[in-house]
């Protein structure tokens, strides 16, 4: 009933973490048997270690909250040896009954395509089962978003990856842009196997006291319950437009929200912001969204998209 599928990859069921707020879900097993999840998604790796943004690198909003974390990790090389390994063995806990276990995925991030390339080929070899590009972090660069915002590196950056790649390849997409199906577009001609949509929308929080921004680079990501509209919305539209299966990602707090984005059109969804608080709510959500699908008579596969077969087409949106 809640198996999924994402192109090639096989899943449990449809409720991954999201990249950035779950680190590699080590720290996380000790609140719930990470076994149950459909997949566990990597913070953004890059090849050379990034020290990340000044403090504060968070803020917390009225129904959210802002990071400006600047993709700070320890570079490829560490992860490889101290993380992935670790990852494996949440991995393998789920491996059982008939279970495939949570799947691991890697956000990659790059300043450039060789980036992307390196490190497709680096996680490729190391059997990992999918990668999301990370395209659209809002924080690098001074937060002009090279990728994300033009469907023409979108999809060199994606054609790039899909060369080396060997196993499904994600590519995961900004909110803050006029179009973002024409940047979908640019990812499916690159040979996208799935989007995942959508990251933080750029934002900004103010001391008017000291008159001054909060956070040390001034902008960050909002995330959280208030951009759940918008990330639905995104879901829908692209759904509408894109042949390519679609990971639902943004305010996601309970298996209603889940099922909210499997109606817009995704086959997957990824829980963020809402595992700061309750870092056990993913798994409640595999159990709960199980129960709510059954009292429906319903399943995944079913309820994907069925808002586009109930509704008539908001304008933008028509397939
Ligand atoms: O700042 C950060 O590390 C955020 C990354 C992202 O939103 O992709």
């Amino acid at each position: 009933m809640l198996q999924t599928t994402l192109g090639s990859l096989e899943l449990d069921n449809p409720v991954l973490s999201a990249s950035g707020t779950f680190g590699s879900g080590w720290e996380g097993r000790q609140f719930s048997d990470l076994g149950h999840v459909g997949a566990l998604v990597s913070k953004t790796v890059t090849v050379l270690p990034r020290p990340g943004n000044p403090a504060p690198r968070i803020w917390e909003t009225p129904s959210g909250m802002l990071n400006s974390i600047g993709l700070e990790n320890k570079g490829v090389d560490y992860f490889v040896r101290e993380t992935l390994p670790k990852m494996r063995e949440l991995a393998a806990s789920g491996r059982k009954d008939g279970r495939n276990g949570p799947r691991i995925v890697i956000n990659i991030g790059g300043e450039s395509i060789d980036d992307f390339v390196t490190l497709a080929e680096r996680f490729c070899r190391e059997g990992v089962h999918a990668l999301e590009v990370n395209l659209s972090c809002p924080n690098v660069q001074e937060g002009k978003l090279l990728f994300s915002t033009d469907p023409r590196l979108t999809e060199q950056a994606v054609r790039a990856v899909k060369k080396v790649a060997t196993v499904p390849v994600f590519a995961k997409l900004s909110p803050n842009v006029t179009d973002v199906v024409a940047i979908a577009k640019g990812a499916e001609q690159g040979g996208a196997d799935g989007l995942t949509a959508i990251n933080t929308l750029i934002g900004m929080a103010i001391d008017w006291r000291k008159g001054k921004t909060i956070l040390g680079r001034g902008i960050g990501g909002l995330s959280g319950p208030a951009i759940k509209p918008v990330a639905l919305r995104m879901v829908y539209q692209l759904a509408a437009a894109v042949r390519l299966p679609i990971v639902g990602v943004g305010g996601v707090r309970s298996a209603d929200d889940v099922l909210e984005f499997v109606c817009a059109g995704a086959s997957a969804v990824q829980v963020g912001t809402a595992m700061f608080t309750d870092p056990a709510l993913m798994v409640r959500i595999v159990d709960e969204i199980a129960g709510k699908l059954a009292a429906a008579g319903t399943t995944i596969r079913e309820l994907r998209g069925a808002a586009h077969r109930a509704s008539a087409p908001a304008a933008g949106c028509a397939r």
